[in-house]
């Protein structure tokens, strides 16, 4: 399919598909979704719930590793906040070089010293662990998101897959049970969705679920916790 990189509200870039009318990210502002989505609601939660366990390392996946946005506002935030991540992109249609040369991220999130890390992310290559600093690993993997086996494995997944709209089979108890799988106990997983459909197949395979404010031009997103009771 024909992608296009365009500019978002918040000026960062985001890439369009023209013949779904679908982006990688929120039109309202890439960055914006995605610090609120899923470093504030996700990351930035899960730490302060952690903070006794601060020398241990987060295990962090990712659904749809696509631009490397959330990858490197992760690697900037641990920096931030100190702790130490191991990183899962699982996507099935990497972005082109020319694509990620395209994109503004580092000039936008005026990321300095770390410009480098975002163009280091996506030239390591697939399947293996890679050591982007002694704090921050990251394991890119190309394959479906229904063929993720893991199991007790992630503190956090980034549930960032294209809408229900244009991908409905990816929001569905199949789906979602995997994702339940894959998380250890008391792990969460955060999505920028917000659908009622959504909410029951989380619900159904075992999450608890809260609605929480969403992020410029939504009105609710979803946060699903593995609780340590069920
Ligand atoms: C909303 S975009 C992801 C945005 C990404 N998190 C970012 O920050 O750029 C969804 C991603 O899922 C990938 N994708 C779509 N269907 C998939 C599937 N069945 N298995 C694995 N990846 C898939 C797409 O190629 C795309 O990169």
């Amino acid at each position: 399919m024909k992608r296009e990189i365009i500019i978002t509200s918040d000026g960062s870039s985001t890439i369009h598909i023209p013949e779904w009318d679908e982006q990688y990210h929120s039109k309202h502002g890439a960055i914006q979704e995605a610090y609120h989505v899923f470093i504030k609601n996700g990351f930035q939660y899960f730490n302060e719930l952690d903070s006794s366990t601060t020398n241990q390392n987060i295990s962090i996946l990712e659904i749809g590793f696509g631009t490397g946005l959330n990858a490197f506002i992760t690697f900037i935030e641990a920096k931030k906040l100190n702790r130490k991540i191991d990183y899962f992109g699982v996507e099935a249609y990497p972005v082109s070089f020319d694509e990620v040369e395209k994109l503004n991220y580092s000039k936008t999130l005026e990321s300095g010293q770390y410009d480098d890390v975002f163009s280091k992310m996506h030239n390591l290559s697939w399947e293996e662990k890679h050591e982007i600093t002694k704090d921050f690993s990251l394991t890119k993997q190309k394959k479906f998101f229904d063929e993720i086996e893991a199991i007790n494995q992630f503190n956090i997944i980034y549930f960032d897959a294209f809408g229900a709209r244009v991908q409905p089979e990816l929001w569905t108890e199949l789906i979602f049970l995997i994702m339940y799988k894959a998380l250890k106990t008391g792990g969460v997983l955060v999505t920028y969705a917000a659908k009622g459909s959504v909410r029951r197949a989380m619900q159904a395979v075992g999450f608890t679920v809260e609605r929480l404010p969403g992020p410029p031009g939504k009105r609710e997103m979803l946060r699903a916790t593995k609780a340590i009771n069920n």
